[in-house]
């Protein structure tokens, strides 16, 4: 059965210009029939040279309107339109540009999990795999980051030439993940090595053997000569990890580690985009993408 929907899938794309971008927290059978998988850093790369007319985004809203964004002149759709990420709603412009005023010389440096209307009041743009290259590269030594706190907490944290302000937003599944996760991960499995997302709180990343984004978390345990791993990010990535890698062992570090938001797109609703009869297009408002826009395409210059 799923299989014969995935083949319905591959050939429905092919003949209908349609590009399926799916992000690393994907299931793997949406993986499977995507042209291109990754983290919110290369989706947003590859999403400027997609040669089809169409992209369905498998992921969040705010992945779906950065394609939008950087190509305005094709049809995107979010594949599932109840999948939002909470922490790009947390904050908004109008209290953003009061903070603002209080920091006239800090440079607003936004993670790209923020709306696209946050986005145009941003400098930069960062994701979790180019924070540290952009927030290092940036002339600007005061940085207003936004919103994240961890991660900002992490960037600062290695970036003791720079001038942070930090406000407290963040992931709600990553942050529901402490000190005692891990001592108790490390308890079950003494010779793995821990590989943790940045938006997890300082006491947990303090403990890691590597931070970094899902993309990076994957290829880091790809090409690792240990055996074993405790995975401090979704859950999804256990189990991609596992089918790459079956000579090796991965454990999720917290039972908890779920995304509701990601998990909401299936198999069908894919198809049901192509037939034409699901997803949700991405309209933006083209005052609204122009603002918004210009601090992605800082983050693309800067971080390569
Ligand atoms: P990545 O930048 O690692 O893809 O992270 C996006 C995200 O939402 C993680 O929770
Ligand atoms: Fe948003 Fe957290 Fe889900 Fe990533 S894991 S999409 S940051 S809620």
């Amino acid at each position: 059965m799923i299989k014969d929907l995935q083949a319905e899938i591959l050939r429905l794309k092919k003949q209908r210009d349609v590009c399926i971008l799916a992000h690393s927290y994907m299931s793997e059978e949406i993986c499977e029939v995507a042209d291109f998988v990754g983290d919110s850093y290369a989706l947003a790369v590859k999403a400027k040279t997609a040669e089809q007319s169409s992209v369905i985004m498998c992921g969040v809203r705010f992945m779906a309107e950065t394609v939008k964004m950087l190509s305005p002149q094709k049809k995107v759709l979010l594949a599932n339109p109840r999948a939002g990420c909470p922490m790009a709603e947390q904050m908004d412009r109008g209290v953003i540009a009061e903070v603002k005023k209080m920091y006239p010389d800090y440079a607003v440096v936004a993670y790209i999990n923020t709306t696209a209307e946050l986005k145009t009041i941003a400098d930069y743009c960062v994701t979790s795999s180019s924070a540290l290259k952009i927030c290092r590269a940036v002339p600007e030594k005061n940085i207003l980051f936004i919103p994240d706190i961890n991660l900002g907490t992490y960037i600062a944290e290695r970036l003791p030439e720079k001038n942070f302000k930090l406000l407290s937003g963040g992931c709600p599944t990553h942050a529901k993940i402490e000190r005692e996760d891990v001592l108790a991960a490390r308890e079950r499995h003494p010779d793995a090595l821990l590989l943790v997302h940045p938006e997890c709180r300082p006491e947990v990343t303090k403990l890691a053997d590597y931070v970094g984004s899902t993309s990076g978390i994957m290829d880091f345990a790809e090409k690792s000569q240990g055996k074993e791993f405790i995975i401090g990010t979704e859950n999804s990535i256990v189990q991609h990890l596992q089918f790459r890698c079956p000579d090796k062992k991965f454990y999720p570090l917290s039972k908890n580690l779920i995304c509701p938001n990601m998990k909401l797109t299936t198999l069908p609703d894919v198809y049901a985009c192509l037939m034409g009869d699901g997803g949700e297009e991405i309209v933006l408002n083209e005052e609204l993408r122009v603002a918004a826009v210009k601090c992605i395409e800082k983050m693309i210059e800067y971080g390569g």
